[in-house]
């Protein structure tokens, strides 16, 4: 089982990833880590915070000299903010008066979180509801990135969306000129719009939202299971994805398109080798790469929808935590749009979803055992009869 825990506040010390079950003598670097967080970071529409931080994990335990130990990875990113914190975020008491947070935040974790711990500062609820938390899940993903990697897949993702503007993707989509779009939207012209959009968003003191997709290649037919609910990995995605703050609503392939076509229209005909390399032939994948709560050896599509930030500069109407007042909400530092880091945030759960399927399918306790394993498995995948004979 690969599997992790996050800690840290948003303006706390930092932030403290654990991440168990990789296996010994996977290659792995800080740098390789930075590389993803560094990705996190970039994007059109975001706020002064990001000029602050330059997120680096120092990895503590859990690798040698470059390698995996099999161990849990232990990870620490620094907030560079904190020294501008001290005294409202300090761990013990402090002698002065903070001041609290009251108003609550129409679209935030403030009202429900302060109701459930019994809080009477929504800060205890906000620094740790705050998305700072996702560039941990960046760290963490990016070690089960680093693990899929080593056995051929590589995830990707791009807008789809911002602000209504659409992009039209045809064909096969660019990824490097993904990664040099500040918007990463694979079509340019409406890279522009979207930025336009998120400027007249900002002058307006309002946020737009959008779509991302995310896509994995390489993926072995088999990852997850159709035999529980729980291990179906459709579902799994899906809960890593809208998970992601702000994410409201997550589809594999073209899962909300299909509703208005006929089965026919939908289903990805399996036909005849006339690839050597592959021992089916899909010549579409509407379906996302995933049948029956399994991964079915196509490329892995999913998509999730980003709601516009909650905090505005003009603040939406709100109550007073301590009165019940009519007042207005919260104001704090932040983003315009979030869409474009979403897609790396994305391709870090999904990258943690697929390593901890991939597994929970292939176990081992090194690289070595894992791919004795994985391509023993390789070689029972095809028509049983060029694998086994007909005598089965
Ligand atoms: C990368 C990223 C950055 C975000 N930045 C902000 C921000 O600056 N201000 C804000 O109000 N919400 C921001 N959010 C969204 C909030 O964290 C989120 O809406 C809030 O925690 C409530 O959770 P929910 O929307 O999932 O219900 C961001 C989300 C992501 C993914």
């Amino acid at each position: 089982m690969v599997r992790f825990l996050t800690a840290g506040e948003s303006h706390g010390q930092g932030l403290v990833i654990i991440v168990e079950g990789i296996p010994a003598a996977l290659p792995l670097t800080e740098d390789y880590i930075g590389a993803q967080l560094a990705r996190r970071q970039r994007g059109y529409g975001r706020g002064g915070r990001m000029l602050i931080e330059q997120d680096r994990a120092h990895i503590i335990s859990g690798v040698r000299h470059g390698l995996t130990l099999g161990s849990p990875i232990g990870m620490t990113i620094e907030n560079k903010d904190w020294v501008n914190w001290q005294e409202p975020m300090s761990v013990g008491p402090v002698e002065a008066e903070v001041k609290r947070v009251t108003r609550l935040r129409p679209g935030h974790a403030d009202l429900a979180g302060t109701m459930k711990y019994g809080f009477h500062d929504v800060r205890n609820v906000l620094e740790r509801a705050s998305a700072r938390e996702t560039a941990a899940r960046v760290a963490a993903g990016s070690v089960s990135l680093r693990l899929l990697e080593e056995f051929g897949m590589e995830l990707h993702s791009h807008s789809i969306a911002i602000g209504g503007n659409w992009a039209s993707i045809d064909g096969p989509i660019d990824w490097q000129q993904v990664e040099e779009s500040p918007v990463r939207c694979a079509d340019p012209e409406m890279a522009g719009r979207m930025m336009a959009a998120i400027d007249e968003a900002k002058e307006a003191g309002d946020t737009v939202g959008g779509i991302v997709e995310v896509v994995a290649t390489g993926v072995p037919i088999g990852l997850g299971s159709h035999v529980h609910w729980d291990r179906k990995i459709d579902g799994r995605i899906a809960q890593s994805l809208m998970s992601i703050n702000a994410v409201k609503a997550a589809s594999i392939g073209e899962g909300w398109e299909s509703v208005n076509l006929r089965g026919s229209q939908v289903h990805d005909i399996i036909a005849p080798v006339d690839d050597p390399s592959r021992p089916w032939q899909r010549d579409t994948n509407r379906s996302g790469g995933t049948e029956g709560g399994m991964t079915n050896g196509m490329p892995l599509v999913a998509r999730f929808a980003i709601k516009p930030i909650s905090t505005l500069v003009n603040p939406l109407p709100s109550v007073d935590l301590d009165t019940g007042e009519l007042v207005q909400a919260h104001y704090e530092r932040s983003d315009v749009c979030q869409v474009p880091p979403a897609g790396v945030i994305g391709e870090a759960v999904v990258a943690q979803v697929l390593a901890d399927a991939f597994m929970e399918k292939f176990g081992g306790d090194s690289i070595e055992e894992t791919r004795r394993n994985y391509e023993g498995y390789l070689k029972t995948v095809g028509p049983r009869k060029s694998i086994f004979g007909m005598g089965r």
